[in-house]
């Protein structure tokens, strides 16, 4: 806020004569330049929060099992032009509040998995924290998509604790086996650079990896709860 109100003092100043128009104009751009900047922030911050509850996660049940379940975590917050561009879709104007109420994945975090039942344990521990708040589940792997897409996405919002004030953020979590992981990458790759809907081979044999890659996914599974039942060697 003090930013702001020091960048238009700065302003006053600068300005010379007929500075009416143009200084209402470079107030409102300013205005919307730094709006964004803190809107964005906030995501971010929100975006760091998750990322650190589930890297806490890990290291817990890496300790505890001598096992980590989360292979890899990648984030993003989207972008101002696909804010923009989404809130356009949804045909509502794009004024701060409006994107707050509407928009779920500004920002993104996926966790990438070893194990399905390493999913469910994550997405549980995560919603049992009593800082988080569950907004929305869908399971896409208990009902994939029709074409073969598998992931867990929920979206939730988190306390996040400014010098001054408190604020709920909302994002959108998506947790998935690496063998879902690779399907998904490579689906959105061949998807957004040809027109896929158009190629109903395509489609079906995309869908026929989809459900190969889940069988594989239960197999893993199946072998390792095998070999958690087998005691371990004692070490030497
Ligand atoms: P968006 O408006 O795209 O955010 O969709 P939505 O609100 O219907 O949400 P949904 O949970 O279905 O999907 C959100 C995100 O999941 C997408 O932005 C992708 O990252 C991922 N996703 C969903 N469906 C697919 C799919 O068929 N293929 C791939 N590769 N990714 C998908
Ligand atoms: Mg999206």
């Amino acid at each position: 806020m003090e930013d702001r109100e020091q960048k238009k003092n700065e302003l006053w100043l600068t300005q010379g004569a007929g500075r009416d128009l143009i200084l209402g104009q470079a107030m409102d751009l300013l205005d919307s330049v730094l709006d964004y900047k803190e809107l964005i922030m906030g995501y971010a911050c929100a975006i760091k929060e998750i990322n650190t509850k589930f890297e806490v996660l890990d290291t817990e049940f890496g300790v505890r099992y001598k096992r980590n379940p989360i292979s890899s975590i990648h984030t993003r917050l989207k972008s101002q032009t696909s804010i923009l561009e989404k809130m356009a879709r949804l045909g509502i104007p794009p004024t701060r509040e409006n994107i707050e109420n509407n928009l779920n994945d500004i920002a993104g975090v996926r966790v990438i998995c070893a194990y399905i039942d390493d999913i469910y344990m994550l997405a549980d521990a995560l919603t049992r924290q009593d800082d988080i708040r569950l907004i929305k589940k869908k399971d896409y792997i208990k009902n994939p998509k029709p074409n073969g897409y598998r992931s867990l996405h929920l979206i939730v919002s988190v306390p996040i604790f400014f010098a001054e004030s408190k604020k709920e953020i909302r994002a959108e979590v998506q947790i998935r086996t690496i063998a879902m992981d690779f399907w998904a990458s490579l689906e959105h790759q061949i998807k957004y650079k040809k027109h896929v809907d158009q190629a109903e081979d395509v489609i079906a044999r995309l869908k026929e990896c989809a459900d190969e890659i889940a069988h594989v996914d239960q197999t893993m599974q199946e072998i390792r709860m095998e070999m958690d039942r087998i005691k371990e060697k004692p070490s030497d």
